[in-house]
């Protein structure tokens, strides 16, 4: 089981970061990287990638989460997260709803959420504090529906 220490979260960030490059962003220009650390040690990594009709655009964290889980890996710890303008982020960036949906699918509330700058500027979150009141699963399997 991979444990997150600051060690690993500054890694996790590192590779965020790293991975702006990569993204395609010629409509908003802004790229984002994601470093997704599954419970096994796997580390799972996505970049957005847009497209001109829009509505198909895909983001850096929902690119991380479809690679794992189509590679095996179903439980996770941890995601950093690296977001803005410019060479180096100005910003934190939050992750979208959709991608917070997506993440309540597959983490449990404990997990962490880390939005970073640099890999030594970050904030950490818990799922359940940028996330409360998910949909789970169990909400949508009859007689275990799931307790706020
Ligand atoms: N985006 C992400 O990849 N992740 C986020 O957390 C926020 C937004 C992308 C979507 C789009 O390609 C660009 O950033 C601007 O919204």
């Amino acid at each position: 089981m991979a444990k997150l220490t600051e060690k690993k979260e500054k890694e996790l960030a590192a590779k965020a970061l790293d991975m702006r490059k990569m993204a395609y962003v010629p409509f908003s220009g802004h790229p984002v990287g994601a470093a997704l650390l599954a419970k096994d040690g796997r580390v799972f990594t996505g970049c957005n990638v847009e497209n001109s009709s829009y509505s198909p655009t895909i983001c850096a964290e929902r690119t991380a989460f479809v690679k794992a889980v189509s590679e095996g890996a179903r439980e996770f710890e941890a995601i950093a997260i690296a977001g803005g303008f410019g060479e180096v982020p100005e910003t934190y960036c939050a992750p979208c709803g959709v991608c917070r949906q997506v993440m309540v699918e597959f983490c449990g509330r404990d997990f962490k959420v880390i939005l970073a700058k640099t890999p030594d500027d970050y904030k950490v979150y818990d799922l359940e504090e940028i996330m409360p009141l998910g949909f789970k699963i169990e909400d949508v399997k009859s007689g275990t529906y799931a307790e706020r």
